[in-house]
């Protein structure tokens, strides 16, 4: 029987939307194997570079918390939110990988799994010199990565430091694109002024489809030595990525055609179901897969064939629901104005009145001892009910 989850992404079938993506899991074929056996659609491969520091696996440096930050060696399980922050950004060389990827093309093709190979090179011959030997090998697929967080340790602009550059980056792009006839994602950084505008640009330049976002640069403080934990700037990502990204899916989406593969930040097939909404084609999962590894994988996507189901839609009616309600800052007026509507019979016990200091707007008085709301000061913003521990406050449209 088939799937509900089957979906169309740039001319080519994935069995489901659910794509490993491009980390340590795509550096072997022994590892991509555990991994396809899941029932994932599709798996990106370890990116390969030309830059000569990024090739040494010795750089790899992980540091994985909890959000109150504490260490994940110290919980009892591993946490549903957490942050991944690594260091290095190693990568693997063309030569070295090919075997790899040869072999990897016959386990894709043994479990049904479209394999998508990553490239980051430095030099621009080499990203056309890459994907070339990527279709000859007889990939589907390719994604560029153009938003690696650890572009700054090689000589050449790499990374998202070429993302950084509309120029340079639609100079990629179009360069491989012009060489290779399989279809061309562009993986891009979150840490420009517009993904909007830089996907249009992109667009433009003949670009089909993208991936929003690749993770970004980020800092975690070591208390006891106060030192910067694995010695500085790394890679930051983690569920709690998940509406950022979401942001950024939805504004390509809005601006352009492009087919989108959303990533950072999702974890639970909720998570993904959320992308599609948000305006994805197909959700790729990295962090989460490394940490909780295939079983999970194979979880996941038992869960969102349930999810589907349930929406009595397909992955491609689903995708961008959630972008086209979407109202602009320009219109914000079309948004209904809300009010605060206390029950008084419910707050009456409770002493503290959190609500009365915590009222932006002063709409809160005391008088004999019971709450008074003004509606004419209240701006329905909610930080009352937010702040009430007996549930006393409902937000209503006023019109
Ligand atoms: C350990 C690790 C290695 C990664 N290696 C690569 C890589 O080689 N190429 C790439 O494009 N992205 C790489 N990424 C980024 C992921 O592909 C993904 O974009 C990012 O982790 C955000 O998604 P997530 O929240 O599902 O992890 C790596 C991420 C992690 C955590």
């Amino acid at each position: 029987m088939e799937s509900v989850l089957k979906t169309e992404f740039c001319g080519i079938t994935f069995k489901n939307p659910v794509v490993v993506a491009s980390t340590d899991i795509g550096r072997s074929a022994v590892v991509f194997e555990r991994f396809a056996k899941t029932g994932v659609g599709g798996i990106i491969t370890k990116s390969v570079t030309d830059a000569a520091p990024l090739q040494n696996k010795g750089i790899t440096m992980f540091d994985i918390r909890t959000m109150d930050e504490t260490p994940v060696e110290q919980c009892a399980s591993i946490p549903d939110d957490y942050y991944f922050f690594s260091r290095g950004g190693s990568m693997v060389a063309m030569d070295d990988y090919e075997p790899v990827a040869k072999e990897i093309l016959q386990i894709a093709e043994r479990y049904h799994v479209v394999p998508i190979a990553s490239i980051c090179a430095g030099k621009l011959e080499n990203w056309v010199a890459y994907a070339r030997r990527f279709e000859a090998m007889g990939y589907p697929m390719l994604e560029l990565n153009l938003g690696n967080p650890h572009g700054e340790a090689a000589k050449d602009k790499l990374g998202f430091k070429i993302s950084q550059e509309t120029d340079l980056c639609v100079e990629v792009a179009a360069a491989v694109i012009r060489a290779v006839r399989i279809p061309v994602v562009v993986k891009l950084t979150p840490q420009v002024a517009d993904l909007a505008v830089l996907t249009s640009t992109l667009e433009a330049a003949g670009v089909q489809a993208v991936t929003i976002m690749h993770r970004y640069q980020g800092l975690v403080i070591d208390h006891e030595t106060l030192e910067p934990v694995i010695g500085g700037y790394a890679a930051i990502g983690g569920p709690w990525m998940k509406p950022l990204s979401l942001a950024n899916v939805a504004k390509v989406r809005n601006a352009t055609h492009l087919s989108i593969m959303g990533s950072n930040g999702a974890d639970t097939a909720q998570d993904v179901l959320d992308f599609l909404l948000a305006g994805a084609g197909l959700v790729q999962v990295g962090s989460s897969m490394m940490l909780k590894g295939p079983a999970y994988a194979a979880k996941l996507v038992r869960e969102l064939e349930t999810l589907t189901a349930a929406t009595s839609r397909s992955p491609a009616e689903l995708s961008g629901l959630v972008a086209k309600k979407i109202v602009p800052y320009k219109e914000l007026a079309k948004i209904a104005a809300r009010r605060a509507v206390i029950d008084t019979s419910l707050c009456r016990s409770c002493r503290e009145k959190p609500c009365l200091e915590r009222c932006y707007y002063q709409a809160l008085s005391l008088a004999g001892g019971t709450l008074v709301h003004d509606d004419v000061s209240c701006s329905g913003c909610g930080m009352c009910r937010a702040v009430c521990s007996n549930a006393a406050v409902r937000i209503e449209k006023i019109r």
